[in-house]
């Protein structure tokens, strides 16, 4: 019944460290122009908005991707699972949004990949999300997956999220408008911070 309170920022927000469009680099956001030639597998665009609970867009957002490549191996020590790694791919991308909280990613569909939690343990597709509010001490992470994937329905971490909406949330939809002739296939995943609508994300 009454208004709310806003908490003011504090010290710890103010003085911790920041970011501008000046840090992003002009590829930084297509992953598939990140080695000398073109990476293996099946270019996609991601692009949705981040929104808070009143559907407001949130600017100057920092996004950060991170992913396996087509091949279902992370470029990462500890990823040594037997797929091939991809000279010409780094998995990791990054982004803010804009004006209208809108944000865009080329990258590669990344291969499903088996993790050992359980026997015949394979993760689904997806893309890891991260996402910094206007400075560095304010963090969300979560994972973007896509519609149709079988493996869904028995993944224990899509499905540690209890109720129906909230993983429906977390499943990018197939976007006609983003796609590309000839060129790349489009997924919309929009990131809602807050409210009843809110993305889960990750403790
Ligand atoms: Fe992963």
């Amino acid at each position: 019944m009454r208004p709310l309170i806003a908490l003011p920022q504090t010290l710890s927000e103010w003085t911790g460290p920041v970011f501008e469009h000046s840090d992003i680099g002009s590829t930084d956001a297509d992953l598939t122009k990140h080695g000398q030639g073109e990476p293996l597998g099946e270019r996609i665009i991601v692009s949705g908005r981040v929104l808070d609970e009143d559907a407001r867009p949130v600017r100057n957002a920092l996004i950060e991707v991170w992913q396996a490549n087509a091949a279902g191996r992370y470029l990462h020590k500890n990823d040594q699972h037997d797929a091939p790694l991809d000279p010409n791919f780094t998995g990791c991308g990054r982004t803010l949004t804009d004006e209208r909280g809108r944000y865009r990613f080329v990258t590669i569909r990344p291969g499903a990949y088996p993790w050992r939690n359980h026997p015949n343990a394979w993760r689904p597709m997806h893309v890891h999300f991260s996402l910094f509010g206007a400075g560095l001490l304010t963090r969300l992470v979560t994972q973007m997956y896509f519609p149709g994937d079988p493996l869904l329905a028995f993944d224990p971490i899509f499905q540690s999220i209890p109720d129906e909406l909230g993983r429906a949330r977390l499943i990018s939809a197939f976007d006609w408008e983003t796609t590309i002739p000839e060129q790349a296939l489009g997924y919309k995943f929009d990131i809602v911070l807050r409210g009843r609508e809110a993305t889960p994300m990750e403790q």
